[in-house]
């Protein structure tokens, strides 16, 4: 005899081979088990509370998931794909070691509200500890912007070298779009931050459910409006997905930038040997890996968001099975996040620059046509129009020769035009001074890069404090 379902009372076949496979959780759900047992033991608070539970069969209740957490935190508790999923299985636990009082715990609760407050449990534990990693992250780009206010890169705009910038500039540029990230999972977590027990299946439950004991009990913030909303929606999973998805596009950024610059025709940056390897054929290789696998992963992040938007775009209200597969799109992107925050921090922190190779290539780029056309306008009175053109010309005649702005002798300039041999036009064509002219706030001027810097300090006290705050607020 096969054996009975908990939820087996109206059935009299039990569910077949492939009703089991294809019905499980438990291999992918028991990351859940912690939160599982955390919402059981406040429930069975709440029980007590409402008179339902005695105060010894609490005790007895909460003992027994104590134990069961120990069981599964060492590795020792057996999974069995019988009994579904992880609420499923603690339960059935809980019932084999203490009898018919197990049978009580699932009192005014559905597996339906459970593995939704479940999930936004695991969210918020989740998005804390990426915070913190984030964090982390943060702060390498500001170190390293910090040792680079004086080295000066290509700048670029359609991958063609456009300007001048500092180093720090180009940091900092992808800190800010990290710190957006933070300020954004923050706000992810926020939306996760919400009590949905006792919404049962969907109605409400019978009882005279504590809400607002359940809410302080598990340090939520609020509890749900609407019991059909409570557990039919999943935008607290969208939200981190979107933030993951813009988090990992941001990076994918960099990624290709570190792939670019570190290869032989730009020589920008050179990584530490620990973070790339070798090709098993070619000898002379050394292959930038882990930007290319964050690269790609960037893909599969999107992946996940996309899977859960499609998988919840047809369904009904209420809660539907195929809501189960939720959980696959998010394990999975928490923990693609975490590695690749990890990733990009390595990476940062390694980064070797090479100033020269990133000067050779400003100078055969033109990068300061644009100043030496606006050193036209100030200092010569010449329409910016006319300007452009004699620098445009200037331009074309050293790409012809194989001259760059810096090796055109001053007599083959005078041939283009005689403002040209102007004793100014070394100090136009300075690297330096191109990035000095941009003294506007958030300019690469090296005034505003120590501004900036400070500016990012300041910031970093601010998430300190943000993170904090979850420190305290996840305290019950
Ligand atoms: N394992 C299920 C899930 O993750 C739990 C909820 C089951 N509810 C139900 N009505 N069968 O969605």
């Amino acid at each position: 005899m096969k054996e009975k379902k908990l939820w087996g009372g109206r059935f009299d076949a039990a569910p077949s081979s492939l009703m089991i496979r294809i019905g499980e959780s438990i291999s992918f759900d028991k990351e859940l088990y912690a939160h599982d047992i955390e919402g059981s033991i406040s429930h069975s608070r709440m029980l007590k509370r409402i008179g339902i539970l005695s105060e010894s069969e609490q005790r007895k209740i909460e003992t027994g998931l104590i134990q069961i957490k120990k069981e599964i935190d060492s590795g020792k508790f057996e999974f069995k794909i019988e009994n579904e999923d992880i609420h499923m299985s603690i339960e059935s636990r809980l019932t084999e070691l203490l009898g018919d009082l197990g049978k009580k715990l699932h009192t005014g609760r559905s597996r339906n509200d459970q593995v939704s407050q479940d999930v936004r449990l695991y969210i918020k534990a989740e998005i804390h500890s990426i915070l913190v990693l984030l964090f982390d992250l943060l702060t390498v780009w500001v170190k390293k912007a910090d040792s680079h206010t004086k080295t000066i890169i290509p700048g670029y705009t359609h991958l063609q070298i456009a300007q001048p910038i500092r180093a720090s500039h180009y940091f900092l540029s992808h800190f800010w779009a990290n710190v957006r990230d933070f300020e954004d999972f923050f706000s992810a977590y926020e939306r996760a931050n919400e009590l949905v027990l006792g919404s049962g299946a969907l109605a409400g439950v019978n009882y005279q459910t504590d809400r607002e004991f359940l809410r302080k009990d598990l340090g939520l913030s609020r509890l749900s409006e609407n019991s059909i909303d409570a557990v039919s929606q999943r935008d607290h999973i969208f939200k981190f997905l979107f933030v993951s998805s813009q988090f990992m596009v941001h990076i994918s950024r960099f990624c290709e930038e570190i792939i670019l610059y570190t290869s032989q025709e730009f020589s920008y940056f050179k990584l530490p040997d620990h973070l790339t390897t070798g090709s098993s054929i070619m000898p002379q290789k050394k292959n930038p890996d882990v930007a290319e696998l964050i690269r790609g992963k960037a893909g599969r992040v999107i992946g996940n968001l996309t899977h859960l938007l499609v998988m919840l775009k047809g369904t009904p209200l209420s809660y539907n099975r195929d809501f189960q597969e939720d959980k696959i799109p998010l394990f999975d992107t928490v923990k693609q996040i975490k590695i690749c925050t990890e990733g990009i921090r390595d990476m940062v922190e390694g980064i070797q620059i090479f100033p020269e190779n990133a000067t050779r290539s400003l100078r055969n780029g033109f990068s300061t046509a644009t100043d030496l056309a606006d050193w036209l306008v100030s200092a010569k009175g010449i329409p910016f129009r006319s300007a452009h053109e004699i620098v445009g010309e200037l331009v074309k005649h050293c790409t012809l020769k194989s001259y760059d702005l810096f090796t055109i002798p001053s007599g083959e300039r005078g041939q283009i035009h005689a403002v040209l041999t102007d004793p100014g036009y070394e100090a136009a064509i300075s690297l330096e001074t191109s990035c000095d002219k941009k003294d506007v706030y958030g300019g690469t001027a090296l005034s505003r890069q120590k501004e900036q810097i400070k500016k990012a300090k300041t910031k970093l006290n601010e998430l300190t404090k943000k993170l904090k705050s979850l420190e305290s607020k996840g305290k019950k």
